[in-house]
């Protein structure tokens, strides 16, 4: 009985788990552990993993790991076992830093470690949920569909890339999602880079004009939106065990500016919009090319996953409604 039992348990492990997306995962896979009958662990690369998370989330376990040079994945086997489900979601994140360390923004984005490890317990029990970005299109044109030729223009997209060519060759059983910006609610443990929305009010309510750029469209997607899209993917293979080899756009259902996405702040806020300056993205040389409009078609991932995104208006006003309360 007891052994039976043991084994309808399933295991789920985020890589990146201290990250923006991974914290909003791990805290839904938690609420969901019980359901499901879930184990959860995750993976950090700082020493020590943030300690409100581990408060936070007493059940999930913790492990050090190395993208980079593969260092630690493989002490997780022993004690946590082999994961059903692996959610990739550990990257270096930032255009900027990608662009100033090339070597490294290939070595960490590309998961070369993690998928040798998978691939050594010599089966395909896992299903590989990875994390790729909306930067891999060249932003030339508008809503972009999957089977669009990539064509990256920052070595942050390179470096994504080469992380889907690497699991489309080696896997047979994953899905590739490529997000647009996520935003959303702060984490259990805040996280050291800046969130967008919050970003945006904080510089809009100093009551100064702050310039955004009218010509850089993007279709931003609300953090619980991704956690349900992966949930929801992670759900079918432990449930039906059919094997998948998917690659998904993941955007909310708006494309917009980051001028219009400043008005929707202001909106939500009552902040006047004679303080937004509309500029073009040209006007400010940010170290780093940045695509011009890599707004996505998400007709595949409602028909796939029947999800739909909310809005970003609505995003915007939960994000700060969260902030409010918190
Ligand atoms: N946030 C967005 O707007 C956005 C948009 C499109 C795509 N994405 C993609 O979605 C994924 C999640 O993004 P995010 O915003 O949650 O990222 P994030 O907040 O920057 O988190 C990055 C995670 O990666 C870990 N990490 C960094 N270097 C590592 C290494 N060498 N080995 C192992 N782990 C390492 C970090 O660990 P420590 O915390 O311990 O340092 C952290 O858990 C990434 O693949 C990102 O490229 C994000
Ligand atoms: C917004 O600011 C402008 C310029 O300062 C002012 O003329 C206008 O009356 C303000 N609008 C509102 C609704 O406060």
């Amino acid at each position: 009985m007891a052994a039976a039992a043991e084994e309808q348990r399933k295991r789920v492990l985020v890589v990146g788990g201290s990250g923006y997306l991974g914290q909003h995962l791990l805290a839904a896979l938690a609420s969901a552990a019980h359901r499901l009958v879930l184990d959860v662990a995750f993976t950090h690369h700082s020493q020590a993993p943030p300690l409100p998370l581990l408060q936070a989330l007493p059940s999930a376990r913790a492990f050090r790991a190395d993208l980079r040079s593969g260092e630690g994945f493989d002490a997780i086997s022993p004690s946590f076992g082999q994961p059903h489900v692996v959610v990739n979601c550990a990257a270096i994140s930032v255009p900027r830093a990608c662009e100033a360390d090339p070597t490294a923004a290939m070595a960490t984005n590309v998961p070369s470690s993690l998928v040798d490890w998978l691939l050594s317990f010599g089966n395909d029990d896992s299903l590989l949920i990875h994390l790729s970005t909306d930067q891999v299109y060249e932003g030339v044109k508008s809503f972009y569909k999957e089977e669009d030729e990539t064509v990256p223009v920052n070595m942050y997209g390179k470096s994504k890339v080469a992380a889907e060519k690497f699991i489309v060759q080696k896997c047979s059983n994953y899905a590739i999602l490529r997000s647009s910006i996520i935003y959303g609610p702060q984490t259990i443990s805040p996280v050291p880079k800046s969130l967008p929305i919050q970003w945006m009010d904080s510089v809009l309510s100093q009551g100064q004009q702050v310039e955004f750029f009218n010509d850089e469209f993007r279709c931003p997607v609300y953090v619980k939106d991704v956690v349900a899209v992966i949930l929801s993917l992670a759900k079918s293979w432990l449930s039906d065990g059919k094997k998948v080899q998917v690659l998904l756009n993941v955007g909310g259902p708006d494309r917009v500016s980051r001028l219009q996405m400043a008005e929707s702040v202001a909106d939500v806020r009552g902040y006047n919009h004679s303080i937004i300056k509309s500029v073009p993205a040209s006007s400010v040389n940010r170290g780093v090319a940045s695509p011009s409009d890599i707004s996505m078609d998400i007709t595949k991932l409602t028909q796939l996953l029947n999800i739909k995104p909310i809005s970003f208006q609505d995003g915007v006003r939960a994000t700060l409604d969260a902030e409010a309360n918190s």
